[in-house]
């Protein structure tokens, strides 16, 4: 244990040497500023996440390191080793790089974005021993004391959302990584504050990312607690609807942000005629398991009797009908 608490803390020293000095070659670097401010993100902002950018050419962690075969780089993720002939190279080249911070401030990995159009638009850092995409949330640090003077989080998918968010006003917002938001994602959230706003991109994947915010909210959804879902036009993503549109009308949105329980409806409704007596009992049916991973309190049994009033039955009566009928096969 004491021997992996050790490698944690060199990994998290490299890692930090590194954000370093990506934050030095953006300083450097006249086409990633162009980059940064084509986009609109102020010095202040930069300076803030530590926006950084990581230059072209094949081996420059080479001039960071005195020892670039040292494993450790690879193992923080910064060098990748080709199988085939063990040859070395950096992972991340000629991107715009948003370190990646743990609650404690150190950096854990990295987000790296083209200037252009490449492909993959944005590269992380793989799994490593210090970072776990499925736990941690981006601009989290940075947005730790905004989330309790607000007393909401927001959650949004992108780095470039969380960075436009905190310029133009809401400095309270983090990103998942990446990746679906998990229920380690809200448990996080939830040491800071009982009131999580989730604000994906307005498009079909921010959709389906909405509904498995949904699926990791549910669990935690006591009564104190509130999560609310706000749907952007499909056009927009935060980063884009905020500078578009400016800061009033995104906190409008927020306003008319929809609550856990009639997304958790909606979601049950979908693609259910709710005018027959099938798509009443589709829609039961797709509504079983959303309900039952919501806690016991107050929410659960609001919910079942309005679950039961779109199925136009008693609402003893569905109770009574799941505690009889097993669920069906998924
Ligand atoms: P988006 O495609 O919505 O990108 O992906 P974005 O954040 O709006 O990017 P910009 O505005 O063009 O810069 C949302 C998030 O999904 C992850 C990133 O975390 C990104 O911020 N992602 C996306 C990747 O990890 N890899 C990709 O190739 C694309
Ligand atoms: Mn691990
Ligand atoms: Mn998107
Ligand atoms: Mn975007
Ligand atoms: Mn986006």
């Amino acid at each position: 244990a004491a021997a992996q608490r050790q490698q944690r803390a060199t990994l998290t020293e490299v890692l930090a040497r590194v954000a370093a000095a990506y934050g030095d070659e953006l300083r450097k670097s006249p086409r990633a500023i162009a980059y940064l401010k084509k986009r609109g993100v102020s010095g202040v902002v930069a300076k803030r996440y530590g926006l950084g950018y990581a230059p072209e050419g094949w081996h420059k962690l080479a001039g960071v390191f005195a020892h670039y075969d040292d494993p450790l780089l690879e193992e923080a993720g910064l060098v990748i080793v080709q199988p085939e002939d063990h040859k070395r190279y950096d992972r991340f080249r000629d991107r715009v790089m948003f370190p990646i911070r743990n609650v404690k401030g150190e950096c854990i990995g990295f987000g790296g974005r083209v200037l252009g159009d490449e492909k993959p638009k944005y590269l992380n850092s793989p799994e490593t021993p210090v970072f776990h995409k499925g736990r941690e949330l981006y601009g989290l640090f940075e947005a730790r004391s905004a989330i309790r003077e607000h007393g909401y989080a927001l959650v949004t998918e992108g780095y470039m959302d969380v960075v436009a968010l905190a310029q133009l006003g809401f400095p309270n917002a983090v990103a998942t990584l990446g990746t679906a938001c998990t229920p380690e994602h809200v448990q996080k959230l939830l040491r800071f504050t009982d009131a999580v706003v989730f604000s994906f991109d307005g498009d079909a994947a921010g959709r389906r990312a909405a509904r498995k915010a949904l699926d990791a909210a549910l669990p935690h959804a006591q009564d104190t607690r509130s999560f609310k879902f706000l749907f952007l036009p499909p056009e927009h993503d935060p980063d884009s609807f905020i500078r578009a549109w400016g800061r009033d009308a995104f906190a409008r949105h927020i306003g008319d942000a929809v609550p856990l329980s009639r997304f958790l409806l909606d979601a049950a409704s979908e693609g259910c005629d709710l005018g027959t007596p099938e798509g009443r009992a589709q829609m039961t049916h797709h509504a079983r398991p959303l309900w039952s991973a919501l806690p016991e309190g107050l929410l659960k049994r609001q919910l079942l009797g309005e679950i039961a009033g779109l199925a136009q039955i008693d609402t003893a009566e569905l109770s009574e009908f799941w505690a009889q009928a097993q669920p069906p096969a998924p």
